[in-house]
């Protein structure tokens, strides 16, 4: 499913060389539940972006579904991000004057999806997630958890095959944060590859494969039997 081979991200910061990450190959099989653990800085994000296409490698392979992904122009690797990637972020990411199922139906609406179509699957992840009677309101008017289950909502519509989360929990109390990954977990028990970045160890310990970064380099690998 994912295959980085070798892969380098450096930034250049003020003449300076940041090496975000150094030489790193990784293979997630489909369907895989994968946590990312490690230090502030390590480069948790950076393959995140990576793996998700919002970010391209400075050197290195990326094969998604076999097809390599690291030469394509902007407007391909936009188009590959919307049918296959789901991206959650940690500050959800939503826009503030759309109202809940606006911003569900948004990916959708972009992928020229019919009005009554859109309607009808937004509706349904709105019950789905447990939205109902929220989908009018803003998300300033929503909690924290509320906004999270729209923002994986929105992820999910287009049923991509990779589900990426980057400190998903990172804004949110811990009730919150165990239904938010108890949600991620559904879709996963439903197919979908999960990759959740994350601080806390709990949270991490409960994938069937733990990745710790370090420096910018995968320094351990474990799988649960
Ligand atoms: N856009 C960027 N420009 C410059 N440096 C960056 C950028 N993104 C990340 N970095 C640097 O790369 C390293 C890894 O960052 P990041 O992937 O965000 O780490 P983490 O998510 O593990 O906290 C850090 O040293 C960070 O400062
Ligand atoms: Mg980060």
């Amino acid at each position: 499913m994912i295959k980085l081979h070798d892969v380098s991200r450096i930034f250049s910061v003020g003449g300076q060389e940041v090496r975000a990450m150094d030489h790193v190959s990784l293979d997630v099989g489909r369907g895989e539940y994968l946590s990312i653990m490690g230090p502030s800085g390590s480069g948790k994000s950076t393959l995140l972006n990576i793996i998700g296409l919002l970010d391209t490698p400075n050197s290195g392979t990326y094969l998604l579904e076999g097809r390599d992904v690291t030469s394509l122009s902007d407007l391909q690797l936009a188009d590959v991000r919307s049918r296959k990637i789901g991206f959650i972020f940690q500050f959800f990411h939503l826009i503030p004057r759309l109202t809940a199922l606006q911003n569900i139906e948004l990916p959708l609406l972009l992928a020229g999806v019919a009005k009554k179509e859109r309607t009808s699957r937004s509706s349904r992840l709105i019950e789905e997630f447990g939205l109902s009677g929220r989908q009018h309101h803003r998300p300033d008017e929503l909690s924290g958890g509320q906004r999270q289950r729209v923002a994986i909502a929105r992820a999910v519509i287009n049923q991509p095959a990779v589900l990426l989360a980057d400190e998903p929990t990172g804004n949110l109390d811990r009730t919150s944060g165990a239904e938010i990954i108890d949600l991620l977990e559904q879709l996963n028990t439903g197919g979908q590859t999960l990759v959740v970045v994350t601080h806390d160890p709990e949270i991490g310990e409960r994938a069937g494969r733990c990745i710790r970064v370090v420096d910018g380099r995968i320094a351990g690998d474990t799988r649960k039997d």
